[in-house]
């Protein structure tokens, strides 16, 4: 597979991030950055870091890209993952520098380079594909598949009630991408909570694992899980971008899901960057999503707990 992984690297970002390195198959071309949970310099080296820790230093390239939001002031996530967004390991930074080419040019670089075949995971808000979109209107029509973490198919947000925190963020770049013609899929918050919460049960069997993964997935989720525990009722850590990654390579964990037509709103007062999915088809426009409604729970997390155990997945093509 010929993929690119847009990401915010925080959290779950790089466990994400984990997921493709260590899938044999799978290429990862480049990571582009976007802005998103902490500060953008800190997710440049938040996935260099990643990259090293997946055994892959000096061979995948890191791209900086949008550093703020097409319009927007930028709206921090420090307070769920940590200043670092490493769950405040602080990592030292690593020998591997970010590549001096804006994640723009590369995206839509790489989608002539694999027209048809190119597959990207955007696990952040959606400025750089936004920007890449208005500068080719084309590039959607290179892309075989855009795997997108973000929005609500069933309306539960986490960063306000209704708007999930990658569209809330960038809602302008959302509903641009959106309406770009990709062959899209969204994954929502509601699918996140549904089936990809690891709890006290899983917790136990990752720190009974003690391999550096393992290591590496308990600091750096340490943040998010104290929030959830404090603020977010959630007994666990979520793992929004880690799910959309592994649906990705598995398509087999997408269990339930529909193609219908999507909307970003972006001027709601207390709706901003809400995916209003017309289920009803009310509004009779063509279907611009297939948004999962329902995934593997089961599925998902022998994926993860196997990558913290044995250092790879064991995802076969679908
Ligand atoms: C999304 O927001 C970020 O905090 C996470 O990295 C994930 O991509 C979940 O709403
Ligand atoms: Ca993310």
């Amino acid at each position: 597979m010929h993929l690119i992984v847009d990401t915010d690297t925080a959290g779950d970002d790089a466990i994400s991030l984990l997921v493709a390195l260590r899938t044999p198959w799978v290429d990862v071309h480049g990571i582009t950055i976007n802005v998103g949970n902490v500060r953008f310099d800190q997710q440049v080296e938040n996935a260099l870091k990643t990259v090293e820790v997946a055994e892959r230093a000096e061979q995948v390239p890191v791209y900086p890209g949008a550093s703020v939001p097409l319009l927007r002031p930028w709206v921090s996530a420090e307070y769920v993952h940590g200043a670092d967004g490493m769950g405040e390991v602080y990592f030292p930074p690593v020998r591997q520098r970010p590549e001096t080419t804006h994640a723009v040019p590369f995206l839509l670089e790489a989608s002539h380079r694999w027209n048809g075949s190119l597959v990207i995971v955007a696990q952040a808000p959606l400025t750089n594909l936004a920007l890449a979109v208005r500068q080719d209107p084309t590039f959607p029509s290179r892309v075989a598949q855009l795997w997108v973490m973000g929005g609500s198919g069933n309306g539960i947000g986490n960063i306000e009630p209704l708007s999930e925190y990658n569209f809330f963020v960038d809602p302008e770049a959302a509903a641009i991408v959106f309406s770009a013609g990709f062959n899209l899929y969204m994954v929502g918050w509601d699918v996140v909570l549904e089936a990809s919460i690891l709890g006290p049960v899983e917790f136990d069997q990752i720190r009974r694992m003690n391999t550096p993964w393992s290591r590496f997935f308990l600091q750096t989720q340490k943040s998010t899980l104290e929030f959830n525990q404090r603020d977010g009722g959630i007994n666990g850590t979520s793992h929004p971008d880690s799910l959309t990654m592994a649906m990705a390579l598995d398509n087999r964990i997408w269990h339930d899901g529909a193609d219908y037509y999507v909307a970003i709103e972006t001027r709601g007062e207390f709706t901003r960057g809400t995916s209003v999915v017309d289920r009803l088809n009310v509004w009779k426009k063509p279907a611009n999503a297939h948004v999962c409604l329902a995934a593997d729970a089961n599925r998902f997390k022998q994926v993860l707990l196997t990558l913290l155990e044995t250092g790879q997945t064991a995802i076969q093509p679908s």
